[in-house]
């Protein structure tokens, strides 16, 4: 008789980006030591009975905000990573706009003590780039931080201007970090807000009108520029214009290691809806008029866009429910809808499921330097493993929400398919649709030395 190992997980349909085949797992210390024919896995001490299911690699979303240090009344370590393993999600890579900022090795011990203390699913942190902290990115770099990100002018905290943003790159390349670049010409957007709201503009559209497409595209043009200049890995964070798709196809064509992502909100909501739904579809970059979504579902499926992230960036309603759009914050939740939106649209036929594994799992992991420990079901990684429910029918309801936001652009949204199961490194986390891990699982992750 074979040696029984911690946990086997038999019967589903294991997806990976070339296909689906009956498979079991069996995961032994936290990793998957065989993915095998049923009759051929080992002994367990647990077994799953994942019949008929359909099995993925744990998610791995490469952008959220967890609000802590700081803004612990909109999300906290603990609620932000519970809404992660109930969305499926396995790995995060969270930004550093708290408070401290994750800009100074300070800064990423406060947030590495409260996030190890409270994670319920593996975490990497990015470290800031800003023109104020250029001297701190060598200590933030060997201490760990999974990348960096830079904000290209209008944020509080921890922006660059060009002549920043260009040495930034050339000190990231250095340390081999990716920088993740919020991308839109805040010059721009200060003149155009201004003149709307003297106009006496204070609609939804109004936010829209105020970062028009060319906003992107001009931020766009200059990261693809400055890091082919400084030979650095970048990525352009949630991308919402398909204008500015020529030129990450193009820098890509011409060997510039620039990655992308875009966020569900760009692929299945418009103006239109902003305009019926109000503030809580504020969010940067804007959610464009019809029409940009069809090209960033063709970026995602010629390559042109990477991976999906969702830019879990909750706030309270009272932040975000104003009648005057100038004075509602930006962003939402998304970690408790990702899934299930998408899994919608595979019903539907837009997408197959290993596609959605390519974007959600194996890209970001490889763009990150954790694969192949993360994004892939395959003897060796570490068993991170969804059990979806794909004929699960519902309707999105924002008060059901383990986050702090009970906040979501899907409100009333229905949908078909959730995650029923989440183990993270072999341990369940969500069982059968319930929270069962305990806060402090969770490891920091680092990306492989390359
Ligand atoms: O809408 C946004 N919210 N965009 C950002 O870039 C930041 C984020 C936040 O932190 O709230
Ligand atoms: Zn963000």
């Amino acid at each position: 008789m074979k040696r029984a190992v911690d946990l086997v997980v038999r019967g589903g349909k294991v997806v990976s980006p070339h296909g689906i085949v009956a498979a079991g797992l069996a995961v032994q210390d936290g990793v998957i030591v065989a993915v095998a024919e049923n009759e051929a896995l080992p002994d367990a001490r647990e077994t799953i009975d994942a019949a008929g299911r359909y099995v993925i690699p744990g998610v791995v979303d490469p952008h959220v905000h967890f609000r802590s240090p700081g803004f612990e009344y909109k999300e906290d370590w603990a609620s932000g990573t519970a809404a992660a393993a109930l969305g499926g999600v396995t790995t995060v890579l969270e930004m550093p706009n708290s408070d401290p900022p994750t800009s100074t090795l300070e800064g990423l011990r406060v947030k590495q003590a409260v996030a190890a203390r409270d994670a319920h699913v593996d975490y990497g942190l990015y470290g800031m780039l800003g023109q104020g902290n250029l001297g701190d990115l060598p200590d933030l770099a060997r201490h760990g931080v999974i990348g960096l990100k830079c904000f290209m002018g209008n944020n509080p905290i921890g922006h660059c201007d060009d002549g920043a943003l260009l040495e930034g790159f050339e000190i990231a390349a250095e340390l081999g970090l990716r920088v993740a670049v919020h991308a839109e010409n805040a010059t721009i957007i200060e003149r155009r807000s201004a003149r709307l709201r003297d106009a006496g503009r204070r609609d939804p559209l109004a936010h829209l009108e105020s970062r028009p497409s060319v906003c992107a595209v001009d931020a766009v043009g200059r990261v693809i520029a400055f890091a082919e200049a400084a030979g650095s890995r970048v990525h352009i964070t949630h991308e919402s214009c398909q204008d500015t798709l020529p030129l990450i196809r193009s820098g890509k064509a011409r060997g510039v290691e620039v990655t992308a992502e875009t966020c569900p909100h760009y692929l299945i909501l418009t103006a239109e809806d902003m305009k019926a739904r109000g503030p809580i579809l504020r969010v940067n970059p804007p959610i464009r008029e019809a029409g940009h979504a069809d090209g960033l579902w063709a970026g995602l499926v010629d390559g042109t866009i990477d991976m999906l992230a969702t830019d879990h960036a909750p706030h309270t309603a009272a932040e975000k429910m104003a009648d005057n759009i100038w004075e509602s914050w930006s962003g939402f939740g998304g970690l408790e809808t990702a899934l299930p939106v998408m899994l919608t649209e595979v019903h539907r036929g837009r997408i197959t499921l290993p596609q959605y594994v390519t974007w959600a799992c194996l890209a970001p992991a490889r763009a990150w330097g954790l694969y192949p420990r993360k994004g892939v079901l395959q003897v060796g990684a570490d068993a991170d493993i969804v059990i979806l429910d794909l004929d699960h029918e519902d309707t999105i309801r924002g008060e059901r929400f383990r986050s702090k936001s009970k906040l979501t652009p899907f409100e009333g949204m229905s949908i078909r398919g959730r995650p029923l199961w989440t183990i993270v490194r072999g341990r369940v986390v969500v069982r059968d649709g319930a929270l069962e891990g305990r806060p402090g699982w969770g490891r920091m992750v680092t990306r492989d030395a390359r």
